[in-house]
């Protein structure tokens, strides 16, 4: 059974992330021929149009997801663009994909209705990732709940296809990530980039203590019982919290008479603990980027095995590769 699953490098990995995507990633790794996990860099040159930035995002998402725990003994982890056979493949499906079909995409929906120009990299993203599924024979994608359309837009590409030219791409299906895993950020709404309200996983200690601390709260008085499930200060402490600290700090909550500053320490302290030993091994990595691009090599190497074999399947199939003559 193929796992695969891509992440895009658009800025540092922050908790959302970790505890929504990569979490999950690392639990479903196990076989490195299995699990192929890559980091999305022709999605994010869609919104990233700046050189430097996207190679050091790149870099930076390769050490994060290694830090965290993806052992390249147990996964193929590798970087998009290392597989060109994915973008030929693109081409292929590109031919058959009804206009329609992309313009009922959210991503490219969203930026028009906001009187946005959208480019043909943006209306075209489905089809590139239904290029990087297809590529490997992948059976299970693990995404987030906004990447449901892409995934099915990628097995009605895929249907088709097969319709057309006769049994070529395996059809896959997606896992929805734990859904109790929708982090809340700083000001109470889903984290995320693009509302700046992230913690990052790789934060300085001294900085995170400070960004904790501004956590918004509302203003109720100390005395007050509060709901601990309905506060996202709560639901940010229980991230890392054991089951015996979670149910002290929820009886504190219902009691009252504690200050929200309180919680706040015990957040920074359980957190910075947790992510001390990646943070460790992240340094490690920075000392050794000739590993990580050995890392990737390898990865790049597996992966395109398995691609050139699909592309040349898919060429052979509707007539895009001359046959060899013996
Ligand atoms: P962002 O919203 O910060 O731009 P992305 O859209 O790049 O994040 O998300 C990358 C992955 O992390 C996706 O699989 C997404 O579902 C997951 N993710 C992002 N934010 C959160 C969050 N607040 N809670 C849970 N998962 C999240
Ligand atoms: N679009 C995905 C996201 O933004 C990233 C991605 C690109 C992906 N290609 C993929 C995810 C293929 C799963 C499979 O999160």
């Amino acid at each position: 059974m193929r796992v695969l699953s891509g992440i895009q490098p658009t800025g540092r990995f922050h908790w959302g992330n970790y505890f929504g995507a990569i979490r999950q990633y690392i639990d479903l790794q196990g076989d490195r021929t299995k699990a192929f996990y890559f980091i999305a860099n022709l999605h994010a040159l869609t919104t990233i149009r700046d050189r430097d930035a996207l190679m050091r995002y790149t870099l930076d998402a390769a050490m994060d997801l290694l830090a965290l725990g993806l052992d390249p003994e147990k996964a193929t982890l590798f970087v998009q663009s290392d597989v060109p056979e994915v973008s030929e493949l693109c081409w292929l499906l590109m031919t058959g994909t009804p206009m329609g079909l992309l313009e009922r995409c959210v991503a490219y929906k969203d930026k028009k209705a906001k009187g946005l120009s959208a480019d043909a990299g943006l209306f075209t993203y489905p089809v590139l990732m239904a290029a990087d599924i297809l590529a490997y024979d992948s059976e299970i994608v693990p995404v987030g709940e906004d990447q449901i359309q892409h995934i099915e837009v990628c097995r009605d590409l895929a249907a088709s296809f097969n319709h057309e030219f006769g049994q070529t791409f395996v059809l896959p299906k997606a896992k929805i990530l734990d859904r109790s895993a929708r982090v809340p950020g700083t000001d109470g709404e889903k984290m995320s980039k693009s509302y700046n309200n992230t913690l990052a996983v790789f934060e300085e200690p001294a900085v995170l203590r400070k960004q904790i601390m501004r956590i918004v709260t509302d203003s109720r008085p100390m005395e007050q019982p509060k709901d601990p499930e309905s506060d996202h200060l709560f639901q940010l402490y229980s991230l890392f919290a054991s089951d015996s600290q979670r149910e002290e700090m929820a009886a504190l909550y219902r009691r009252g008479g504690f200050g929200y500053g309180e919680v706040k320490k015990a957040l920074a302290e359980l957190a910075i603990e947790f992510f001390a030993p990646a943070r460790e091994r992240r340094k490690e990595l920075e000392a050794q980027p000739r590993r990580v691009r050995e890392i990737l090599g390898d990865g790049a190497a597996t992966a395109r095995t398995k691609a050139s074999a699909v592309l040349r399947r898919a060429q052979d199939a509707c007539g895009a590769r001359l046959p060899e003559i013996c």
